[in-house]
């Protein structure tokens, strides 16, 4: 399939692309347990094809190496045991030179299969994986930013990529009238399981802001002493605060009282104008209710995304990540990919500075748990 042998091969070298900039030590640590090393992505996105596309599916295909199953193996229980999450960064094999030789090995495979004919069922997994690879290059990006902002040296990724987005033109707000709208995909081209079954929502007459919060914005509501005010946040985000001293969004350094971000590009003077980014879930309510507002539900934010501009920052809703009614798990192995993550997780939309072309939709819902900061997350709010 001539097409999908497009997709796949630039779908693939992207991801190297991302981590040409990188030493080769930077591919291996894991500053934190929700930080992967690049290299494990690397290898772990390569194994997603091995292990469901060419050993099922291409005759006489002999395994790279059956140690990877073990290392790359992420938390798919049907398919064995694995090394735990916590442990990715003490891995100083397989090499970074292996897993490049893991991944030219697997391309080399995918190419003979996909020159030859595909059933949909098979074209499918491929897709899958390919959309599967494109969600690990985003998380490469936030992670490789997670560890070079965490160096003490703050080194600089690429002078070229704009962590920013736009800045905002002055936000006014959209009125939504009340009705029964239909929320979920439809259509021919790819969604994840999770964007299915299309269905009906009521909602009330309701406000949305056409613009994100920016950082200006947010500099007044720790002005304002918001960081150390109970009243506006939820029991466990006052916790969170509290335990770990938190004064400011997630990269964000007091240098000589000028107020500085750590960007791709290194250290550099808060840009008031650029929406506010890498607040959690907790901060992100806590503003809202610090503006006598709130955030929107996902519904809400999908009937009313048709109106404004997104795709700068992922947005937190006000919805936790639960399953849209009729939603059932693919059967076997692909079927642990969302359905079992459905639990103390909120929805997120939008996309960000940092997803890769093609791999957004009105529909998509992204998720993370309420206390992550570290993904290009932003506010918009509603009332
Ligand atoms: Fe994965």
């Amino acid at each position: 399939m001539k097409e999908l042998l497009v997709q796949y091969n630039t779908i693939r070298q992207h991801s190297q692309n991302i981590c040409a900039p990188l030493a080769k030590e930077d591919y291996v640590v894991q500053p934190v347990a929700d930080v992967s090393p690049p290299k494990w992505h690397l290898g772990h996105s390569t194994w997603f094809f091995e292990t469901f596309v060419l050993k099922p599916h291409l005759t006489a295909y002999t395994e790279f190496d059956p140690q990877y199953n073990f290392v790359f193996n992420s938390y798919y229980e049907t398919i064995g045991a694995r090394v735990i999450r916590t442990d990715r960064g003490n891995l100083s094999r397989p090499s970074v030179d292996d897993i490049y030789a893991y991944r030219s090995y697997v391309d080399d495979a995918m190419r003979t299969l996909l020159a030859g004919p595909l059933t949909a069922e098979l074209a499918g997994i491929i897709t899958l994986g390919l959309h599967h690879e494109q969600q690990h290059q985003e998380l490469l990006y936030t992670d490789i930013k997670y560890i070079l902002g965490h160096n003490p040296l703050f080194p600089a990724y690429s002078k070229t990529l704009v962590d920013d987005g736009p800045a905002s033109a002055g936000s006014s707000f959209l009125t939504i009238p009340a009705g029964i709208y239909e929320i979920g995909y439809q259509g021919a081209d790819f969604c994840f399981d999770n964007e299915l079954g299309r269905h009906k929502v009521y909602l009330g007459e309701y406000k949305i802001a056409d613009q994100l919060v920016t950082n200006g914005e947010y500099l007044d509501f720790i002005k304002a002493g918001a960081y150390q005010d109970f009243r506006y946040w939820h029991a466990e985000g006052w916790d969170w605060v509290k335990k770990n001293d938190i004064t400011a969004p997630l990269y964000w350094h007091l240098v000589n009282g000028k107020r500085m971000a750590y960007t791709y590009a290194g250290l550099q003077e808060l840009d008031l104008a650029a929406p506010v980014c890498h607040i959690n879930y907790y901060e992100a309510a806590a503003y809202a209710a610090w503006k006598g507002q709130r955030l929107p539900t996902e519904a809400e934010w999908e009937i009313a995304s048709r109106q404004f501009a997104w795709g700068a920052r992922w947005e937190w809703t006000n919805s936790a990540y639960l399953p849209y009614p009729g939603f059932t798990k693919a059967p076997g192995a692909v079927g642990e990919y969302n359905g079992k993550f459905m639990v103390n997780q909120m929805v997120l939309r939008g996309a960000s500075v940092v997803t890769p072309e093609g791999h957004s939709r009105h529909t998509y819902r992204n998720f993370f748990h309420p206390q992550h900061q570290w993904q290009f997350t932003g506010i918009r709010l509603a009332e």
